[in-house]
């Protein structure tokens, strides 16, 4: 949630801002705003309810704003309705300081009724205004001073960015809960909650951790611990592309991410297979520590906890073992039973879900081993992990996630062969069928997305329904879930998943003449089963779009309005082509119904706060 980027160097600020806010707008796109300081105009704030090209327009790209420091924010509204004023930066009374804030100050009331009782005059609904005039209150002349005394007096989760008039040569950044990232250049220096932001001017990148604190001018970065030491920090180099965060020709970053499926999906696999083994060197858990494990938990939200769902029938059925999947939102609440031999598998694209973060520590206290799915290097989920499994997706920008869920199936999959071998629970036969099976997916998974034309026209047939049913059996309910998850997401059309054979305790009601209900019935073995299923809302008036594969394509037609097929592949390995058509429907019914696609209503990709 909020995007925010910082810049000092000598070049002017409010373009490479803007520019930095742009990569950065999925995590939030309510308003915008920048503060850039001149020795002119001194602290300049211009911000603007509505997507950053309201900013950029109103400041013509950044030319009306001279400066080489300052501060970009992009917003995800918690405290306070979208809108110009509560846009940050936030000032603090004397226009000395100006804040960005990705985060919630939890105790923002009690420190606003003891400022407004020193006279203090609050301007916008924000929690992140508290902490621009508890600055000025604070302040003696020493910023660093007045940094430190007002993360002392605050509770929350936050990544600030801070300017201060008095001190124009230097920025200061601090972070407890919320990603925050340095990036290093020759003659200046960012801080940014990505990087994103900043991989087109420098791929040396270092992550700061919670409770540091870090000053940035032009020429030099100091990072300080919570106890004020200077700390040194690893830098990094990120090797994304700049490209792979730019459109390439396509109308939506969302169109470009559903076709970048089977490449991400080959890159994650191939350096994983060797001699038709899959090698997980990065994996320090071994055979004896499998063998004791008395549990799976797989903890995740959103998609990723979809690819969850997958991940327990795969498991389960591969390892023989207990899996439990839990929404990661719950499973703080739910008193769960973890043991210190049990394995919690994290799923988060982002690495950085405060929910799935949370719920992640609990386990550990708990003495689970955390295993960790992630997309992004050096994210706070990925350093608190035992162990990390790199998706290798690339950056995902489009808020609805496509290559990222595919790439975790990947991951899963590795993760199901790998285990399964250890725990002597597959046979060399069945290992090496799938093996096999999941070097030529990419190509299946290629020709399913050749089949977008055809999936546009059912898009067009059935744009204008305003509720759609997914259902199906097994893995098939799974992505069934995705299917369902990715259409409401971005079309705004009301969307359940159902168990096929649950429907008819309840949910059948709603089956209307002219209700449309998806069917996928891929899992051969289900395939009767889940006809059964569609006939009974067939004879209640429903349109049925069928999903299976080929060689049951013809069985299907007879039943279905209309059919996708996808090519035949091991039962383990549906989900991958299966959710192929479901993302494209989903992609070309917002399409033709007029949505923002890649930034739809409400939402946004980073979700850092509970
Ligand atoms: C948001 C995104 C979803 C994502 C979920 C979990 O809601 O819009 O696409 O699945 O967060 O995010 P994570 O980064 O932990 O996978």
């Amino acid at each position: 949630m909020c995007g925010i980027v910082g810049f000092v160097g000598r070049e002017e600020a409010a373009p490479i801002l803007l520019d930095g806010l742009a990569r950065l707008e999925y995590r939030g796109y309510d308003s915008a705003g920048i503060a850039v300081y001149s020795p002119e105009d001194g602290l300049r704030v211009e911000k603007a309810k509505g997507r950053l090209q309201v900013l950029f327009d109103k400041i013509h790209g950044g030319a009306d704003v001279k400066g080489h420091l300052g501060l970009g924010h992009t917003r995800w509204a918690t405290h306070g309705e979208p809108s110009d004023v509560n846009a940050h930066p936030q000032l603090s009374e004397s226009g000395r300081f100006a804040v960005i804030h990705n985060g919630i100050i939890e105790n923002y009331v009690e420190i606003k009724e003891f400022l407004q009782e020193h006279g203090v005059t609050f301007v916008s609904e924000t929690d992140t205004e508290v902490v621009a005039h508890l600055l000025d209150y604070y302040y003696k002349d020493d910023m660093m001073d007045a940094v430190v005394k007002v993360l002392h007096r605050i509770n929350g989760a936050y990544a600030f960015g801070i300017v201060c008039a008095d001190c124009p040569d230097r920025l200061i950044a601090a972070r407890k809960d919320s990603p925050l990232i340095i990036g290093y250049g020759d003659g200046f220096n960012f801080l940014a909650s990505d990087v994103t932001a900043v991989i087109k001017y420098t791929r040396e990148v270092s992550y700061l951790d919670d409770g540091d604190i870090a000053v940035l001018t032009a020429d030099s970065v100091e990072i300080y611990d919570s106890l004020l030491q200077r700390v040194e920090k690893a830098h990094h180099q990120v090797d994304w592309e700049v490209s792979a965060a730019e459109k390439g020709g396509y109308e939506h970053f969302m169109a470009k991410e559903i076709m970048e499926q089977p490449e991400a999906f080959r890159k994650t696999i191939s350096p994983r297979i060797q001699d038709g083994n899959v090698v997980l060197d990065d994996l320090k858990i071994d055979r004896a520590a499998l063998e004791a494990m008395d549990k799976i938990y797989i903890i995740a939200c959103g998609s990723s906890y979809h690819v969850g769902v997958v991940a327990k029938y795969t498991l389960e059925k591969m390892l023989r073992k207990p899996v439990e999947v839990a929404l990661a939102s719950e499973f703080r609440y739910c008193d769960p039973i973890v043991s210190n031999q049990t394995l919690c598998i994290v799923i988060s694209q982002s690495g950085e879900t405060i929910d799935t973060l949370a719920a992640m520590r609990e386990a550990k206290r708990l003495g689970a081993r955390l295993l960790s799915i992630v997309n992004v290097v050096g994210s706070t989920i990925a350093r608190e992990s035992d162990d990390v499994l790199y998706t290798w997706a690339g950056p995902e920008i489009a808020v609805a996630t496509t290559k990222a869920y595919s790439t975790q199936l990947a991951v899963i999959y590795l993760i199901a062969l790998y285990f399964a071998k250890q725990l002597n629970t597959i046979s060399m036969e069945e290992y090496d069928a799938i093996v096999a099976e999941l070097q030529v997916l990419p190509d299946k998974m290629q020709q399913v997305l050749e089949q977008k034309e055809n999936i546009q026209y059912y898009a067009s047939r059935y744009f204008n329904h305003e509720s759609i049913f997914f259902i199906g059996r097994n893995i098939d309910y799974a992505v069934g879930m995705e299917g369902s998850l990715k259409l409401k997401e971005i079309s705004y059309i009301h969307s359940e998943a159902y168990a096929a054979g649950e429907l008819k305790h309840g949910t059948i009601s709603l089956i209307e003449p002219g209700a449309l209900v998806v069917a996928l019935a891929g899992h051969a073995a289900l395939f009767e089963k889940l006809m059964s299923n569609v006939v009974e809302v067939k004879s209640r008036g429903a349109d049925v779009l069928g999903v299976t594969v080929a060689s049951l394509g013809k069985a299907m037609e007879k039943t279905v309005d209309a059919a996708v097929m996808v090519p035949d592949t091991l039962p383990m390995l549906l989900p991958s082509l299966e959710v192929l058509p479901m993302q494209l429907f989903a992609y070309y019914i917002a399409l033709m119904r007029g949505c923002d696609i890649d930034k739809p209503r409400n939402l946004a990709k980073s979700v850092t706060v509970e």
